[in-house]
């Protein structure tokens, strides 16, 4: 079996060619150019078993599934706020970033996996973000925008500090994100949630 290293490697190497392979993140950041490697201290949360139950071809999927259980997974809310059921479906890891499996102080990229029939509130965060849906889909929201269901191979960006909030419906959503810009390195539970946009509804534009 290959070592840890080994096996985040492949992830990566996974996601770099998605990147390579989507002009929408070459576009966004430039690769980063050096990256350190930082054993993780394994977190495990309950989605993993959704995670590693999901059959999917796609690579970084697949990587991902390889390395679910050796991974320092994070949330960043809390039940309180978000509710049992949303903390038992959801998680990310940072792949590489200030505080990532790989170190680097350039740009920041994530991979989540949000079980079906959650609402991903709105939120905001200073720095701005790509999605791109690995595998699933889920309605992407965001201030100012039309609502648009994404699927796999679609992208959304999201600007500085604009509102934007995430539904999954009939099917889970696994997928890679990049932050860059001021903001990069704020801890992601500074993200603003707004408590008082429920899910669904659209918050007022101004
Ligand atoms: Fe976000």
């Amino acid at each position: 079996m290959a070592n840890i290293q080994q096996r985040f490697d492949r992830l990566l190497a996974c996601c770099r060619d998605l990147y390579e392979a989507t002009p929408d993140l070459r576009d966004f950041a430039s690769w980063p150019g050096e990256l350190q490697f930082a054993v993780p201290e394994a977190v495990i949360v309950p989605a993993i078993d959704l995670v590693k139950g999901w059959k999917n071809h796609h690579p970084v999927h697949l990587a991902l599934q390889d390395v679910a259980d050796i991974a320092a997974w994070q949330r960043s809310y809390t039940e309180n706020q978000v509710g049992q059921q949303f903390m038992k479906s959801y998680g990310f890891i940072e792949l590489f970033g200030p505080t990532g499996h790989y170190l680097t102080a350039d740009v920041r990229a994530f991979i989540g996996y949000w079980g079906a029939g959650l609402a991903y509130d709105w939120h905001q965060h200073e720095a701005e973000e790509i999605y791109f849906v690995v595998s699933g889909g889920a309605l992407f929201r965001a201030q100012g925008e039309a609502d648009r269901y994404l699927g796999p191979g679609e992208t959304r960006q999201h600007k500085s500090n604009q509102p934007h909030a995430i539904t999954m419906t009939d099917e889970p959503l696994l997928a890679f994100a990049m932050w860059r810009g001021p903001g990069m390195a704020d801890p992601t539970s500074q993200a603003n949630r707004f408590s008082d946009w429920s899910a669904g509804s659209q918050p007022e534009i101004g």
